[in-house]
């Protein structure tokens, strides 16, 4: 259990410089959206941001008309204001500004963004909170022209308390979203997906009573058989001696207890006849927690994910991960994926290629996505931007980085699907690197002791003719799983080459295979040997899957990539125009040849 509380400090500690630490269960807590049409004004010179010094106007004692953020109204016919939120266009929130406006499709800088709401609180003592899903890259918050607070990182949640700044009427929200790429960024200048800009994810107040319930987490005991543990934290002035009140209906649990002197609980629920939640039976039940003035209800699935030598034990049963690689883009009409639709389209495809497992690259992906695979039952690889060549021996990068897995793992905590925490794709070997994903990973493992971690790692050839490969990365002794991404026959030589690759990986742990794959044009036909054909492609997951498969310690994989997605990257004119074609699926949502390859393969692979 102290593991717990660590987790609990380390996050509001961490996230503290952010906005605080997040409210457990913001997805089903009662709320008022703030989604919707907001006004945008352009600003790639930051001129609402900085005076003509370029000193910023939020430092100065009276920032003037000059600041966008106080929203400032002509007093006479003779002021000068040279910004008007109100006779602006409207952009939809959530979503990126690049698939909205064709004029920002490639806009890399700053946008304001502003919404006016009236808000009537239930109760005069309750508290209000303001919570974003994410906001995709630095994000500046003001409320009637008050500085709330600044977030970086474009895929985790933050919130801030407003109970003291909000007025019954025409309360302002401004933002500034600046999404341009940075060095000393998580992820970095160099990326092989789409900078998506906005406010990408729901917006929300949450009203709770004075002291309500902030954060629980409950699981299923790797050490006490058929035990639920779990620890709970009361903020708010009565939050000591507390009683607290925890019904599992459905497993015959209605238990009372009463929170320490600083609002915390620590239980222990022995259930009757629980059944564990796995792929093929996705078991949630619904847990209910309440004291004497909050209460808050969720889904729940229990499971237990360990290893054992070079096997993944699911409920102490060995598993291979049947996945695919997605990233967070809408199927069909392209842009940043918003809708639980979209997480339902995309993860029903999933299921539909036989898997049992998805790698959310590369960052966390919106709340639905996760919401859904607990529901339909997909275990899920979660992972931050630690992408290429990160800063490392940049200390506000360490920090980003770990902020944000702090708040992948605030938000994720209680979801049965997520079992992997990623800390890293394809990072290069050094030292500065290797101190950082250490750190990395001695917080995760100090905050979550009850899942596995892993990061993508790459092989090395370790004989002359090239093909006897090894995963000689160092990091490889410290993750619970050994995956890395390997490109044979794309990258590296012919498909043929994969009949001639000897793998020679010596650790007594779970290999999987977080990425192979090529690229192909949907409805393009030709030889195998042919590049950018499905012929080619579907051969290349042929070849590629009969050598995994001779990897001893092989346990999973999941190939690049689900479907074809949108990167700067990518500029070869009739193939990829913009889209890196390495899906199985279409952006039209079309099924290429490998598709079928893949699932044939699923089928032939035990649970
Ligand atoms: C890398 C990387 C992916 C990238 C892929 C590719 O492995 O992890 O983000 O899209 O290769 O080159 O298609």
């Amino acid at each position: 259990m102290k593991n717990l509380l660590t987790f609990f400090l380390l996050v509001s500690a961490c996230s503290l410089s952010q906005g605080q630490d997040l409210i457990t269960n913001t997805y089903q807590r009662p709320s008022t959206d703030l989604n919707g049409p907001w006004k945008y004004i352009v600003d790639p010179y930051e001129n609402g941001f900085y005076n003509y010094r370029y000193e910023p106007f939020e430092n100065q004692s009276n920032p003037g008309n000059g600041a966008f953020f106080t929203n400032a109204k002509p007093q006479s016919k003779s002021d000068l204001i040279e910004y008007n939120f109100d006779l602006m266009d409207n952009i939809k929130v959530p979503g990126d500004w690049n698939t909205q406006k064709e004029k920002l499709f490639y806009y890399e800088g700053s946008i304001w963004y502003k919404r006016s709401f009236d808000y009537q609180k239930k109760s005069q003592d309750n508290r209000v909170f303001l919570h974003f899903g994410g906001v995709n890259y630095k994000a500046d918050v003001y409320l009637n022209g008050k500085k709330l607070g600044q977030h970086l990182g474009g895929f985790t949640p933050f919130q801030f308390e407003v109970s003291e700044h909000l007025k019954q009427k025409d309360n302002f929200l401004i933002l500034k979203v600046d999404n341009q790429r940075k060095k000393e960024g998580v992820p970095t200048l160099n990326t092989d997906w789409w900078n998506y800009g906005g406010i990408t994810r729901d917006v929300k107040l949450i009203e709770t009573p004075d002291t309500y319930i902030k954060t629980y987490r409950l699981a299923l005991s790797k050490t006490k058989k058929n035990h639920i543990e779990g620890e709970l934290f009361l903020e708010g002035s009565q939050r000591a001696n507390q009683a607290v009140h925890i019904q599992i209906p459905e497993l015959k649990i209605d238990q009372r207890f009463k929170t320490d002197g600083n609002g915390k609980l620590v239980f222990s629920l022995k259930p009757r006849r629980l059944s564990t939640w796995l792929p093929e039976n996705p078991k949630l039940y619904t847990i209910k927690i309440s004291t004497e003035g909050d209460s808050i209800e969720e889904e729940m699935g229990f499971r237990t994910i360990e290893t054992q030598g070079a096997d993944i034990l699911l409920n102490g049963k060995s598993i291979f991960l049947k996945g695919i690689s997605i990233h967070e883009e809408s199927p069909y009409s392209g842009g940043r994926s918003t809708t639980i639709e979209d997480a339902e389209r995309l993860l029903s495809w999933a299921k539909e290629l036989g898997c049992n497992y998805v790698r959310l690259a590369h960052y966390p992906h919106n709340e639905h996505m996760v919401r859904v695979a607990d529901r339909m039952g997909l275990l899920v690889w979660e992972e931050i931007p630690v992408y290429w060549t990160i800063d490392w021996s940049n200390p506000s990068t360490y920090q980003n980085a770990q902020n944000q897995l702090g708040e992948m793992l605030q938000r994720d905590y209680n979801r049965a699907s997520v079992i992997i925490w990623s800390m890293a794709n394809e990072t290069p070997n050094s030292p500065a690197r290797n101190t950082f994903l250490n750190k990395l990973a001695s917080f995760t493992k100090a905050t979550d002791p009850n899942r596995l971690i892993s990061a993508a790692l790459e092989q090395q050839s370790i004989s002359d003719d090239g093909f006897t490969r090894t995963i000689s990365d160092p990091f490889a002794e410290v993750v619970d799983l050994l995956s890395f991404n390997q490109y044979i026959g794309w990258y590296d030589g012919p498909i043929e080459k994969c009949r001639q690759i000897q793998w020679d990986i010596p650790q007594d742990k779970p290999v999987i295979i977080s990425e192979f794959g090529a690229g192909a044009k949907y409805g393009l036909r030709g030889s195998k040997e042919e590049r950018w054909t499905e012929d080619y492609q579907a051969y290349l997951y042929e070849e590629t899957l009969k050598m995994l498969n001779k990897i001893e310690q092989f346990r999973g994989v999941s190939p690049w990539i689900l479907v074809d997605f949108r990167s700067p990257r990518r500029v070869l004119a009739e193939i990829q125009d913009n889209y890196n074609r390495k899906g199985l699926i279409s952006e039209k949502g079309e099924k290429k040849k490998a598709f079928y390859i893949l699932q044939e393969f699923y089928k032939t692979k035990s649970y």
